[in-house]
């Protein structure tokens, strides 16, 4: 599976990379507007240091609206996926981009049917709002699961972006459930490498490294 990081803090995308541990990078108007910066300089700048794609959404909410910003987005660099919300307009956004050869990411996912439609319009990736449905008591993480057995029996090339992950056991499930992309917040990312025993027995080796006054 590959992993995202769900930022558009530069700083905290370079940290990542410098450990190697993300495949792209997704974002939305919502961390936009945290990060603080202009929208264009901020992706152009994040794609500068990422190797895969890069998801940036639209803001129009009609058809030519959002095929207008696409194109304009998609010339920011390469690997620009143009990220369009889950509905008609943005199912015929996204099939009029994919024509064009550009990525596209259709986002705000909560059901399997809205995951066929954007796998049908040829969307690069689909992306179910795990976190978003488990906080209305309903199991985010089947929709996951219904979206890998559609996509499968139906040979879509669609990708399962997983996303709205909160949670290491949110990442730990998406990779159970066969979800090609997990994107996730970076202090989720780096609460992976958590575990009581590794700290206990790293403090040990330190400990008697000490004792022992082993030099290299
Ligand atoms: C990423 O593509 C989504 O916009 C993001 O994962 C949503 O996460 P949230 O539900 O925590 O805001």
């Amino acid at each position: 599976m590959k992993f995202f990081v769900d930022t558009a803090d530069i700083g905290e995308i370079n940290e990542l990379n410098t450990a190697g541990l993300i495949d792209g990078v997704t974002t939305n108007p919502s961390l936009i507007k945290k990060a603080g910066r202009d929208f264009k300089e901020i992706i152009a700048d994040i794609c500068k240091v990422t190797e895969g794609d890069v998801s940036a959404e639209v803001i129009a909410i009609d058809q030519q609206g959002m095929i207008e910003q696409g194109k304009i987005l998609a010339k920011i660099a390469s690997n620009v996926v143009v990220k369009l919300p889950l509905t008609g307009d943005g199912l015929k956004a996204c099939r009029a981009l994919t024509a064009e050869g550009i990525k596209t990411n259709v986002t705000l996912c909560f059901s399997a049917n809205q995951g066929l439609l954007a796998a049908k319009a040829g969307a690069t990736y689909i992306s179910p709002f795990i976190g978003r449905i488990d906080d209305i008591h309903t199991d985010g993480m089947e929709l996951i699961h219904h979206l890998r057995v559609i996509i499968d029996n139906y040979d879509f090339k669609t990708q399962i972006l997983a996303a709205s992950i909160r949670t290491p056991l949110h990442v730990r499930d998406s990779a159970i459930f066969g979800a090609d992309v997990a994107t996730v917040p970076p202090a989720v990312l780096w609460g992976l490498l958590n575990h009581p025993l590794t700290t206990k027995g790293l403090d040990q080796f330190v400990e008697d490294a000490k004792a022992a006054d082993i030099k290299i």
